[in-house]
């Protein structure tokens, strides 16, 4: 059986005490029983601060981004290493916004999965169409080449380190969300192409998240379909209470 994931991704939001007590609210709140893995994205200013938050508890933690190369002259850059010496052994890569604002494409996306896997770092793998590539019927085509160009060089054994995020990028922070039926529609895409790849074993053991605007209200309705494992969650992951009312409905 895969695993249920739900993620907050803080995106640009808490400063270091803010991540602190956000991390202590949830903690203090998650059915400990629960099967569902948690993890919580914090700005990389707060990563070491929240896993130390977070040590013994259900929380796992992940970073935003990382860099491909192990050390070097990139100012403002942050590496695997850096991320792995605070505690945290996740990191989130190609989120749309990254895609969008930093001009990330899927050929530094597939360094930056190379570089994360060769420091050991488990990897929430972002991707997802815009609208008008929706609106142009393309939405699979779209996924599929950004899931090949950045993931299917690795062999089956990677996939282990790997977590799919779908997040159509006209979802994302605009209170519009994909319908139960169009996440599942792409999830079941998504899976067929992995067993097409790599077979039945990989495709049905990868966790496949949906991300945006899942709230409180729409996730029991989301997370009930059979391909999609959880979610990725912005805006609600950063209240507590939104956020463990996902976690419930995972
Ligand atoms: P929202 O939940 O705010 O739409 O953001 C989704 C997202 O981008 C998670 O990575």
């Amino acid at each position: 059986m895969r695993t249920k994931i739900v993620a907050g991704n803080w995106k640009m939001n808490k400063n270091v005490s803010e991540s602190k007590s956000l991390t202590l609210d949830i903690i203090a709140n998650l059915n400990a029983q629960s099967q569902t893995r948690v993890i919580v994205s914090p700005p990389a200013t707060n990563l070491a601060t929240v896993a130390d938050t977070a040590q013994g508890s259900k929380v796992e933690v992940a970073a935003q981004n990382m860099h491909q190369a192990t050390s070097g002259a990139y100012t403002g850059e942050i590496s695997a290493d850096m991320i792995k010496s605070t505690g945290v052994e996740i990191v989130i890569l190609g989120h749309s916004e990254r895609r969008e604002y930093f001009h990330e494409n899927d050929a530094l996306l597939a360094e930056k999965v190379n570089a994360a896997l060769a420091a050991k770092l488990e990897i929430i793998f972002c991707f997802g169409e815009k609208l008008e590539e929706r609106k142009a019927g393309k939405h699979f085509e779209v996924v599929k080449s950004q899931l090949s160009n950045a993931l299917f060089h690795l062999n089956a054994d990677a996939w282990k380190s790997i977590i799919l995020a779908y997040e159509p990028v006209w979802a994302i922070g605009t209170g519009e969300t994909a319908s139960p039926e169009q996440a599942q529609e792409m999830h079941a895409f998504i899976r067929q192409t992995l067993t097409e790849k790599y077979g039945t074993a990989v495709a049905e053991s990868v966790s496949i998240l949906y991300g945006g605007s899942v709230k409180p209200e729409n996730a029991v309705e989301i997370f009930s379909k059979p391909d999609v494992d959880g979610g990725l969650i912005g805006g609600a992951s950063l209240k507590a209470a939104d956020f463990i009312a996902i976690v419930n409905a995972a």
